[in-house]
């Protein structure tokens, strides 16, 4: 095994942070696939918090690559403050970040644009980081790529091409276009953007495949998850990439044939921030009291996430669409001290029972949730293997691990790279326990 994808399996803020930085022991590379800042990845390492946007989670594991996937879309001005505050640290040293050349970046006016949007009825609730108008540039085919920050008068072009597609749709939304001083501003900012940037371009695609090819252990980290996929999520409430594990050969140009595991990471309980459909949310107390317990604030937004019973239809959809081979289950700590704990096991509509969550808005809308109940449990934070955890405890994990399908690798009980029981290797040559 040496191609392993870890992939989020609900709607993104599942632990893939944690999760990530603890494979990345034995990860030769570690490639982040998709989206952009709208990530927020937080490492609790030696009780210090560290939080990345872009940089993959596996960035504190001195020497081991960690490279942006050419699928990203990336604000060179945040990668810039990330690589300064990392470094700043002590990481990301000498030939330990790779930029794919073929990125896409995010302008100022992708934000503009975005923020305008936002400010209207129905909007998507997005974080706001141009992530959209970015890859509706790249697949408008008028996108600003990262090797366009070392064409001055490509990038000039590009940008006024933009713009002038643009500045009627800023106007309609009420917004005033850029004056030409703060154009002439944009360019000259992403110019120098891209000089800091150059010693870390170059082609991403080449150096992951030269890497699986040498068989290297490497390391996918997707961003997101499976239910916020464009294709495959709960549209229109979704972000504007592939987040599930097709994703990763998107970005990189490798074949699906070269992968070799997959690995979709739940919390033990569901969460959703922005706009769109979640059956199992909670509301008043219960909600509030399951967001102070697992610090369910957005990474990137500060925005407080909407907080609900695991969705065990729904993580079923998310193992089917990444063809998942095991889970991480994260965060189970935070249920301790509950009377009682639910899941949805499956869903009624129209007279049938489902066990797959619908992706039509007006469908789940109109869906009903079944749920089970198991007895609560105890602090959980000190237990560190199978056989120490509650029998409560397990009735609760092995009840998710039947109704998803796939086994469980690990189960983390808290923050810390410390706080988790292993149960299986991400690199193990054993395919199925
Ligand atoms: P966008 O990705 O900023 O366009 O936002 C689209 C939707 O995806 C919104 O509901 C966001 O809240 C959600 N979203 C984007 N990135 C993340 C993330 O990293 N975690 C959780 N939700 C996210």
């Amino acid at each position: 095994m040496s191609v392993v994808i870890v992939v989020g399996a609900q709607w993104g803020d599942e632990g893939k942070g944690k999760v990530v930085d603890l494979y990345t022991e034995a990860a030769d590379t570690v490639v982040r696939y998709g989206g952009g800042a709208n990530a927020g990845h937080t490492l609790v390492i030696g009780g210090q918090k560290i939080v990345t946007h872009l940089v993959p989670s596996g960035v504190c594991h001195p020497g081991k690559p960690c490279v942006l996937g050419d699928g990203m879309v990336i604000d060179p001005h945040t990668l810039i403050e990330e690589i300064e505050t990392l470094q700043a640290r002590g990481l990301l040293g000498h030939g330990e970040l790779l930029i794919g050349q073929d990125a896409h970046v995010i302008l100022p006016y992708h934000r503009r644009i975005e923020v305008l949007r936002e400010e209207r009825k129905g909007a998507i609730g997005t974080t706001r980081r141009g992530i959209g108008p970015a890859y509706e540039a790249k697949v408008g085919r008028r996108g600003v790529r990262i090797r366009d920050l070392y064409r001055r008068e490509r990038l000039r072009e590009l940008v006024h091409a933009n713009l002038d597609e643009l500045v009627p749709v800023m106007r309609h939304y009420g917004g005033d276009p850029p004056t030409d001083a703060e154009v002439d501003r944009w360019i000259s900012d992403a110019l120098a953007a891209g000089e800091r940037l150059r010693p870390y371009v170059g082609d991403a695609g080449r150096f992951v495949a030269a890497k699986v090819a040498s068989g290297a252990h490497v390391l996918f980290e997707g961003a997101q998850g499976s239910l916020l996929d464009i294709d495959h999520g709960t549209y229109p409430f979704v972000t504007s990439s592939s987040t599930i594990a097709a994703g990763a050969c998107q970005s990189t140009g490798i074949g699906p044939s070269k992968v070799d595991r997959v690995i979709g990471i739940t919390k033990a309980y569901a969460t959703r921030v922005g706009g769109g459909p979640f059956p199992t949310e909670l509301h008043g107390e219960a909600a509030d009291a399951l967001r102070t317990a697992g610090g369910e604030f957005g990474a990137t937004t500060g925005r407080p996430r909407r907080c609900g019973w695991l969705d065990l239809p729904a993580l079923r959809l998310g193992v089917r669409l990444s063809g998942m081979d095991g889970l991480a289950l994260t965060k189970l700590d935070v249920l301790a001290n509950m009377a009682e704990v639910a899941a949805c096991v499956a869903y009624k509509l129209d007279g049938k029972e489902l066990d797959e969550l619908p992706t039509d808005v007006d469908d789940i809308a109109r869906a009903e949730p079944v749920y089970a109940r198991f007895p609560g449990w105890g602090p959980l934070r000190n237990v560190r293997t199978w056989d120490d955890l509650p029998p409560a405890t397990k009735r609760y994990v092995e009840a998710i691990e039947k109704l998803a399908g796939v086994p469980f690798y690990l189960v983390s009980v808290g923050p810390d790279r410390t706080e988790t029981i292993t149960l299986r290797d991400p690199f193990g040559e054993q395919r199925r326990a």
